[in-house]
């Protein structure tokens, strides 16, 4: 199966009611993504792993060397979905020249396809100016976890009008600035209906709606591997508790000298 491309996503929203809606999923590890590909239109290499798999607070501490590390291990373990790789906070916000050149080091690093940034118009510039340069970048706009100093918390966003209203224009200046599709996080319905209806590209949604054009959630989350997951997630597998009872069952049969039994061991000829 050929990989599928940046175009062929965005050409989702041209199709219309139509369209399949898309599928994605986060990844930060080979073989994570080899169990994901077949599934999914996109992995995601989001800076969730700075949470998710390093303990940190929030995802502002995550670097641009995680980012490509576990950028790479993702490409190599999929062959079928778009890889789009998350540019981490510090990486991109200072002009579009910084973030022309750490979106370049991941392209090269990595062999994603693309990168994410998150950021309404204040960032329409840099999407503009990548794209052009031949790095097709996604939006992410709502609550964009990078700035939760400035938002004080992950509350969900779009409650009141003006912050609405915000939320759809800045989706539009992204769109318009050519991003090839836009997430859309933990905003109220309402909101995530108009930006799906007002954006020329595709809206994914995470604590969005099911009327956007995809789907994404953290995989750790919907798998029952992370431990505070907010309401938007849907739990498929109760991994954690499978973990607990394997890595039980282990060291009750170590103390017992259970294991290793006659066939985990190598007898003389
Ligand atoms: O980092 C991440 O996992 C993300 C998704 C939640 C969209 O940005
Ligand atoms: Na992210």
């Amino acid at each position: 199966m050929k990989r599928l491309t940046v175009p062929a996503i965005r050409q989702r929203k041209q199709d219309g009611a139509t369209a399949e809606p898309i599928v994605m999923l986060t990844a930060y590890t080979a073989r994570q993504a080899q169990l994901l590909d077949p599934h999914c239109d996109i992995l995601l290499v989001g800076d969730s792993l700075g949470q998710v798999i390093y303990g940190l607070p929030s995802s502002v501490p995550v670097t641009l060397d995680l980012m490509a590390a576990h950028g790479a291990a993702v490409v190599r373990g999929s062959y079928h979905a778009v890889v789009v790789v998350d540019m981490p906070f510090g990486a991109y916000e200072a002009s579009p020249e910084q973030a022309f050149a750490s979106a370049a080091r991941l392209l090269k690093e990595t062999g994603c396809a693309a990168v994410k940034l998150e950021g309404g118009a204040a960032m329409a510039e840099t999407v503009a100016f990548l794209t052009r340069r031949g790095i097709p970048v996604m939006g992410h706009v709502g609550l964009t976890p990078q700035a939760v100093n400035v938002l004080g918390g992950y509350n969900a966003r779009g409650r009141s009008e003006a912050e609405a209203a915000k939320i759809v224009s800045d989706a539009v200046a992204l769109a318009e600035a050519g991003a090839f599709a836009i997430v859309v996080e933990g905003v109220v319905e309402p909101i995530a209906i108009a930006v799906t209806e007002a954006a020329a590209c595709p809206v994914i949604g995470i604590g969005g709606s099911a009327r956007c054009d995809g789907q994404v959630l953290v995989t750790e989350d919907m798998l029952g591997l992370f431990e505070r997951v907010p309401r938007f997630v849907k739990r498929y597998a109760a991994l954690s508790e499978v973990i607990s009872g394997a890595a039980a069952d282990y060291a009750a049969e170590v103390r017992a000298r259970i294991f290793p039994g006659r066939e985990q061991t190598y007898q003389p000829k």
